[in-house]
């Protein structure tokens, strides 16, 4: 039954003259955002003894014509709809006896994107179209340099921005720390996942120089949302990264500890000349540059090698 009147009300399309019903709906298109419901607005002003009965509605995507929901005898009429609308699609019932046949699509899928037609028979018929317009927000970008050690002004360097999940296509745009356009030498990638957002990279060479600042910004042109992500390399950064700097501070540890054991030895030894002077007399003086090793080792041989020890100093 429900087939005969599309076949009808098509029929009539083609081949009646324009109908009657004054339809509303917006002009521009309407934009939805990914994985949200949407509303695509259509209403007439019905006569003031209509009745709900009398109402003949369907949905359908503009260039397929695949029906996306319909409405008739007082009651929805799903039975061919398209299988990716079934449980997505509603109409606002308390709404429609006002002549207003507004379709909620939930959860709006980058597939869903396109030209709807709203067409309805009361006594006459008229249809009219809206534009389903999807759109996703782009993540903060993430930065990453390559390489991103050792850096010096003049290197050749590459940063690379990622920003994910955004629909439709962003535009992409470097800037430097003075705000000048600099996205001359820079590749961007738009790749669509499976549900149809895009994944974005975009890859900025440049020969490094000192406190240079790279912005890379990220603009969804339907949205008129822009996001960013900047990297500073200062010039501290790049004549001194962070691992010359704990190097540098491990050696000056060492160095330290290694004056403090030299005083430490140092003052040992003076203390044992003094000693030996008083037990030897004018002895030491001989042999000056083989005494500090000998009483260093003292300790350790005087335990075990008395006998030897002594041969030695001898
Ligand atoms: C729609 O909802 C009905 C009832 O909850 C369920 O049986 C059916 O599988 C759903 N269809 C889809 C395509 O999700
Ligand atoms: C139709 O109903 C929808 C949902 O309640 C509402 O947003 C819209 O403003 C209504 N349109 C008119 C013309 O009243
Ligand atoms: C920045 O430069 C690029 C490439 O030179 C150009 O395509 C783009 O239009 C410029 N954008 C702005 C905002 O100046
Ligand atoms: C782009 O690359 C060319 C050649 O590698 C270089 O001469 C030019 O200065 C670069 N432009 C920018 C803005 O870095
Ligand atoms: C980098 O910037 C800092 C602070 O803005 C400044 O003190 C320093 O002199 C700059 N270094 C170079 C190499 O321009």
């Amino acid at each position: 039954m429900l087939c005969s009147l599309r076949i009808l009300i098509l029929g009539m399309l083609v081949l009646g003259p324009a109908g009657s019903v004054d339809i509303q709906v917006p002009d521009d298109p309407v934009v939805a955002l990914f994985g949200r419901d949407a509303v695509l607005h259509c209403s007439f002003l019905p006569d003031t003894d209509f009745s709900l009965a009398e109402l003949s509605l369907i949905w359908q995507l503009t260039d397929t014509k695949r029906v996306v929901h319909s409405f008739a005898g007082g009651q929805d009429q799903l039975a061919d709809q398209g299988s990716g609308y079934a449980n997505r699609t509603a109409l606002f019932y308390d709404e429609l006896p006002r002549g207003n046949v507004s379709l909620l699509l939930r959860q709006v899928q980058i597939s869903d994107e396109g030209s709807f037609t709203c067409f309805v028979r009361v006594r006459d018929y008229s249809s009219a179209a809206v534009t389903l317009q999807v759109a996703a927000s782009y993540s903060k970008p993430n930065l990453n340099l390559e390489p991103n050690k050792n850096l010096k002004p003049g290197d050749l360097v590459t940063v690379t921005c990622h920003t994910f999940h955004g629909y439709p296509e962003a535009t992409v745009l470097w800037r430097d720390g003075q705000g000048n356009n600099i996205t001359e030498n820079v590749t961007t990638s738009q790749v669509a996942n499976e549900e149809g957002r895009f994944d974005v990279q975009s890859v900025l060479r440049v020969v490094l120089e000192p406190n240079s600042t790279y912005s890379c910004l990220v603009r969804n042109p339907v949205l008129q949302q822009e996001t960013h992500a900047s990297v500073t390399i200062t010039g501290q950064h790049l004549t001194f990264p962070a691992v010359a700097l704990w190097v540098t501070v491990g050696l000056a540890v060492c160095i330290l500890g290694l004056l403090g054991a030299l005083a430490y030895v140092c003052r040992k030894k003076i203390r044992q000349s003094c000693k030996e002077e008083d037990e030897n007399g004018g002895m030491e003086e001989q042999d000056e540059n083989s005494e500090g090793p000998k009483t260093a080792l003292q300790p350790l041989k005087s335990a075990e090698n008395k006998e030897g020890n002594e041969q030695e100093i001898d």
